[in-house]
């Protein structure tokens, strides 16, 4: 019988088991897609240990937001879509019972699109998260255009390295934050134009300097908690903030500084509307097509059954912010 990763409690690493079920016949509208690989997404982290914002019904809980495969099966009712085809899954708004981190899962058929072209498995199962949560919040949210200067926190991580890599496809200038030094040239390699690195400067200044003065035009924050006030020194007057992540649980004091635009943003706002995940394709595509997008995925290779060794590599930090990625077949 097909494997799926479950758990029972909220807990560390060790409470996720696999266990086999039966497969789950796709109902009206719906596709069962057999998955070849899926990434981990801190959101699973947070759901596994209790602390997502969202609620999580237990026990027999699933996890997992995205992956890879082929369709398996086609529910009635579905145009433009035949069994074999590669997909990656756009949204999965309930992963607790439709997660990707399984041998097969059953989604509305409007939540895959067509795997990239020349993408292999280990990259496409990692793609589509960073980089259509950054390109909807940049993009879409706060309206980039070239030549915005663009401040980029967590800028190592899985969202912040694609945020960049957008930016530079789009023509704006992205500036990296760091905590650490340390950090600076893999991040220049990684597309930023400059490194802000919290561990020695002061983000509005350093912002200044690279910016002739004027500040920042966006603040991506996918960190939040107290540090967000500096964030907010950074951008210039009339600029604009969207925070996006939380890895930093402490409460974000209001925001108070130079007048500002400020979004909060959760990427289910474009990635359950169709014609905004065609457009989101679409650049995708073109930015894999030309080199401008490439996904990092961390060196370690794991397994279905490896899948608590994977949560723990996340917690200690290994992957480094490169997405760690699962095989299933
Ligand atoms: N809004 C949405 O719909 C949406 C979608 C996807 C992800 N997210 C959220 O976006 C955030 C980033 O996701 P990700 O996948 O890019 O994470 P990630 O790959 O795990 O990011 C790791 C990087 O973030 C930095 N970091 C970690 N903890 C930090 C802290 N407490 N303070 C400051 N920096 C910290 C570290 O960089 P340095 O060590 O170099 O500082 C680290 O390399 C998460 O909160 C995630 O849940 C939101």
């Amino acid at each position: 019988m097909p494997r799926v990763v479950v758990f029972d409690e909220f807990g560390g690493p060790e409470v996720m088991r696999v266990v086999e079920e039966p497969v789950v016949e796709p109902a009206a509208g719906e596709v069962r897609v057999r998955m070849e690989a899926f990434a981990v997404n801190p959101i699973d982290r947070m759901m596994r240990s209790g602390t997502s914002p969202a609620p999580v019904p237990l026990p027999h809980a699933r996890l997992g937001v995205e992956g890879t495969g082929v369709l398996d099966a086609l529910g009635p009712g579905t145009t433009g879509l035949k069994i074999g085809d590669p997909v990656v899954l756009t949204a999965v708004p309930d992963p607790s019972a439709r997660g990707s981190y399984a041998e097969y899962t059953t989604v509305p058929a409007s939540r895959v699109v067509a795997r990239p072209a020349g993408l292999g498995i280990t990259e496409a199962a990692a793609v589509w998260v960073a980089y259509s949560t950054a390109y909807g919040a940049l993009v879409e949210k706060a309206g980039m255009r070239p030549g915005d200067h663009v401040l980029i926190t967590a800028a190592s991580g899985g969202v912040g390295r694609a945020a960049m890599q957008i930016a530079r496809q789009i023509g704006a200038v992205p500036i990296a934050v760091t905590r650490h030094t340390a950090r600076r040239d893999e991040l220049l390699a990684a597309g930023a134009a400059a490194v802000v690195a919290t561990d020695h400067a002061d983000i509005a200044e350093a912002v200044g300097r690279h910016t002739g003065g004027a500040g920042a035009d966006i603040v991506l924050d996918l960190v939040m908690g107290p540090g967000q006030q500096d964030l907010l020194k950074a951008a210039r007057p009339g600029g604009t903030l969207v925070a996006a992540g939380f890895l930093d649980p402490r409460p974000a004091p209001f925001p108070g500084g130079p007048p500002l635009t400020v979004f909060g943003y959760r990427s289910f706002e474009h990635t359950l509307d169709a014609v905004a995940v065609k457009r989101m394709a679409a650049f995708l595509n073109a930015g894999l097509r030309l080199g401008a997008l490439r996904p990092a995925v961390d060196d370690k290779a794991f397994s279905l059954d490896d899948v608590v060794e994977a949560h723990r590599h996340l917690e200690k930090g290994l992957h480094a912010g490169k997405k760690i990625v699962v095989t299933v077949s």
